[in-house]
């Protein structure tokens, strides 16, 4: 998702290459190597993993084999070439006990296995690189991928009764608007720790009413349901907020707030009218 509008958005103005798969597996070191050689990239921003989290608790082997050791080849293959890499990175580093939104020094403790390899991921990258950038961001949403906003709307066109969590607390991104931002701190050069999120926040209980409030199904009952009712293999943060501190202190545009981002999605998303019975 969010590497589809990373090319869209970079190849206005710059060279953008994509890697995936099946032509290019990041947990194997020699193809990666391969692929910076042949394309001489000026920087390399990663944001491919494994990214299902209940899956990545039922294949921790997997998760860190992709996420872990695939950015720590990434990371070995930008040392060799001498490139600047930027890595996505996750709120679900952070366990969520935090009663105010996380800055970009607070300590990380992930509370799932997709958590953890993704923290293992962050270490390696510090560890290999003098010059990195790591941006975590959280609950993203784009118009290539599968994502919270098109599960409601095809459950609601489906007529199902929904029920979403209503204790977890969290900043909906919009994947176009992180890749402007994402552009951004690669042009600025410096490095380190950056939050990116969509401002704002707002439980899954209150996304999911404004998603069918601005796609016109407002209609729709949805009804409050708490974590450990919906008991799901990975434990999520109560608490996913970030400040987008560093951001803000170096002047980059601040993302635009979440309700703007969807409404600019749900217009752009090719099916807008199913749900409009
Ligand atoms: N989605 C979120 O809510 C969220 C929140 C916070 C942070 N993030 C982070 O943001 C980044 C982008 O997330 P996303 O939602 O755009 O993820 P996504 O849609 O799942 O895309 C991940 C991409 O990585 C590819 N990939 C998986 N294993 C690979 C491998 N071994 N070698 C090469 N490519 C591989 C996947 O290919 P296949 O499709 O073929 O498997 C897919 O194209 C990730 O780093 C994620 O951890 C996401």
């Amino acid at each position: 998702m969010l590497g589809q509008d990373l090319m869209k958005r970079l190849a206005a103005r710059h060279e953008a290459l994509g890697l995936d798969l099946p032509e290019t597996d990041i947990t194997d070191p020699v193809q990666v190597q391969q692929f910076f050689k042949r394309t001489n990239p000026e920087a390399v921003i990663h944001a491919a993993a494994f990214t299902a989290v209940d899956e990545c608790e039922r294949q921790p082997e997997l998760a860190f084999r992709v996420n872990a050791e695939g950015t720590r080849n990434v990371a070995h293959a930008c040392r060799e070439e001498q490139l600047p890499m930027l890595y996505v990175s996750t709120d679900y580093v952070f366990d969520g006990e935090k009663p105010e939104p996380y800055v970009e020094e607070d300590t990380p403790n992930p509370i799932s296995v997709y958590g953890r390899s993704k923290l293992q991921g962050e270490r390696y990258v510090q560890e290999t690189l003098d010059h990195y950038w790591i941006v975590r961001t959280s609950w993203l949403f784009g118009l290539k991928g599968k994502n919270f906003v098109e599960a409601i709307l095809l459950k609601a066109a489906a007529g199902e009764h929904l029920r979403v969590v209503n204790d977890q607390v969290g900043a909906p991104t919009y994947s176009l608007d992180l890749a402007a931002t994402i552009e951004q701190i690669v042009e600025r050069g410096g490095g380190g720790v950056y939050h990116a999120t969509n401002q704002g926040e707002c439980s899954w209980f209150d996304f999911a009413r404004e998603i069918l409030r601005q796609a016109g199904a407002d209609q729709v009952a949805v009804s409050p349901l708490s974590s450990s009712e919906l008991d799901r293999p990975a434990h999520r943060p109560r608490n996913s907020r970030m400040r987008n501190a560093r951001v803000e202190q170096e002047g980059l545009s601040l993302l635009p707030p979440w309700q703007d981002a969807l409404g600019r999605y749900i217009a752009s998303r090719p099916s807008s009218d199913e749900i409009r019975r």
